[in-house]
């Protein structure tokens, strides 16, 4: 689900208009959850489940049947046949019905499955249909969706089951992968404009939770700009109107007819190669027309924030409606001191939404959070953990919760209470209503009134443009705060080895 809201600032040709208009059909405030280990399976959210199907659990998740890639290479003839089941029953019309908001769907690259190597690379088959059935379920009860290329090609993190396999040496940052990315992108963007099962979708998130020392990620600069001018390369040949890019004059959707009649800034050799790959696999899934929207996607990124070590600016990349995305938990350290105290001291105080605008990443929401705390907590505690952390997104465009659920069983323990939105608001912590707070006030003790701090107004109420221009943290400081899930992965069995 997600929710939310962009009354914020949005940044169309580097002009900062306030307004409230949705961002490209995204809510003017988001309150979302994340489909997650429904088409990326994370075993540590459904222990019990994943032994049943066939899987393994193991502190070092490279070293046993702990990912998809693992299942698909250990089980090749029965592993289409069991994804199968775990799709339909971990999110179904049951899960739709109990959501109110808006969504995120979780992908893998093998979603497209043409891009897979058989040969070195293993990955179940069949995940485009479950995608469009929830899609069409989902669009049934009005919540809009967006997709995140959440496990990219050879493998964009370190040892995270979220990235399909569990690696000690990543290699999506190559020429090659980022290739391949690229056609997801396009494929991705082709369905979300001419199939009808993807008439809810809204925008597309171009790679999750990348490695956050920008030194280990070369070329991912390049790869930002070249996703956003394959989105809009491939929108400008569906008929979308892409300002400054002409007048679209498609003919029919044929890529191959088209591409040599187009020319401009958007269409570079690596654009046009990325185009002719991926027609045939449109072909292939019957995708093939002109746009049914006419409205451009929302282009999406991690913010600058999320990386350290001179990373680059995905604002640099524009070219239409953008948004940003970045992912805090507490729970697995570097945040705030673990106690109650200097969590909500933390929380109320957070500056990120505004140290982001600074430099262009605006509007900023909240991908992923969850209730999670690194000591032993009380159900009161955990009322405002959940109503401070929603106040504080809400500063920005909103926040999409991780997950919509988890495994509620012996071997999970108590996993759901500070992991699942649905839990969550079984329990009391979240508020049935995702806009509302069990109070609204419980930020009050904490804020630290901007004497001493140069930073922005810590107020969490309103978002003030004027006030970036006087935040002085530099982006550094921001990072080494995120404390991602990705950065520190605990190996105890019970507490979650990845994020999501
Ligand atoms: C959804 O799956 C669950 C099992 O996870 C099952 O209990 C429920 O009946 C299913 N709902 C529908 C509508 O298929
Ligand atoms: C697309 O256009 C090319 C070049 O004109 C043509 O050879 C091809 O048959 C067309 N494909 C389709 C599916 O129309
Ligand atoms: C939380 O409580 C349990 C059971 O009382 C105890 O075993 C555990 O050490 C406590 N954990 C922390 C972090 O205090």
């Amino acid at each position: 689900m997600r929710a939310t809201f962009f009354s914020q600032i949005i940044p169309l040709a580097s002009v900062f208009l306030p307004g409230v208009l949705g961002l490209g059909g995204l809510p003017n405030k988001i309150y979302g959850v994340n489909l997650g280990s429904w088409l990326v399976l994370e075993s540590w959210m459904l222990p019990q489940e994943w032994l049943d199907m066939g899987g393994q659990q193991c502190s070092d998740c490279s070293t046993c049947i702990a990912t998809e890639f693992a299942f698909a290479q250990a089980y090749p003839d029965t592993v289409d046949k069991i994804f199968e089941g775990h799709w339909s029953s971990w999110f179904n019309q049951t899960d739709v019905d109990a959501l109110v908001a808006a969504r995120i769907n979780t992908l893998g690259y093998w979603i497209i499955e043409a891009l897979v190597d058989r040969t070195t690379e293993f990955y179940p088959r069949g995940g485009l249909d479950q995608l469009r059935r929830g899609l069409k379920q989902l669009q049934k009860a009005g919540i809009v969706a967006i997709l995140d290329h959440h496990a990219l090609p050879g493998v964009a993190a370190v040892n995270q089951q979220f990235s399909g396999k569990c690696t000690s040496t990543p290699a999506f940052y190559t020429d090659a992968n980022y290739h391949r990315a690229l056609i997801w992108t396009s494929v991705m963007t082709t369905l979300s404009h001419v199939d009808p099962a993807f008439a809810n979708t809204v925008a597309i998130e171009a790679v999750n939770e990348p490695i956050m020392d920008a030194s280990q990620t070369p070329g991912y600069g390049d790869f930002q700009k070249n996703f956003v001018k394959v989105v809009r390369a491939t929108e400008f040949l569906l008929g979308v109107p892409t300002p400054g890019f002409g007048i679209p004059a498609p003919a029919n959707g044929n890529f191959t007819a088209m591409l040599p009649n187009v020319d401009g800034s958007l269409f570079t050799d690596e654009v046009r190669s990325v185009l002719k790959d991926a027609f045939p696999i449109l072909l292939r899934l019957g995708a093939v027309g002109l746009s049914k929207k006419k409205t451009q996607l929302v282009t999406n990124f991690m913010d600058i924030n999320w990386q350290w070590n001179s990373p680059s600016n995905p604002a640099d990349a524009s070219i239409g409606p953008q948004g940003y995305d970045n992912h805090l938990y507490y729970v697995f350290g570097g945040v705030a001191d673990a106690n109650p105290d200097a969590y909500m001291t933390s929380i109320c105080n957070l500056n990120r939404v505004q140290n982001d605008a600074v430099l262009g990443n605006s509007p900023l929401w909240f991908g992923e959070w969850g209730l999670p705390v690194q000591f032993n907590t009380t159900d009161d505690f955990l009322k405002q953990w959940a109503d401070a952390q929603k106040l504080a997104y809400g500063q920005g465009a909103g926040w999409i919760f991780w997950n919509f659920k988890v495994e509620i069983s012996d071997l999970a323990g108590d996993l759901a209470r500070e992991w699942s939105y649905l839990e969550g608001v079984r329990r009391g912590y979240l508020t049935k209503d995702p806009s509302k707070y069990n109070d609204p006030n419980v930020c009050a003790p904490y804020i630290i009134h901007p004497s001493a701090s140069a930073s922005a107004s810590a107020s969490v109420t309103t978002f003030d443009t004027s006030s970036t221009s006087v935040s002085t943290t530099p982006a550094s400081v921001i990072v080494s705060d995120s404390a991602s899930t990705a950065a520190s992965d605990s190996t105890s069995a019970t507490v979650p080895t990845a994020s999501a």
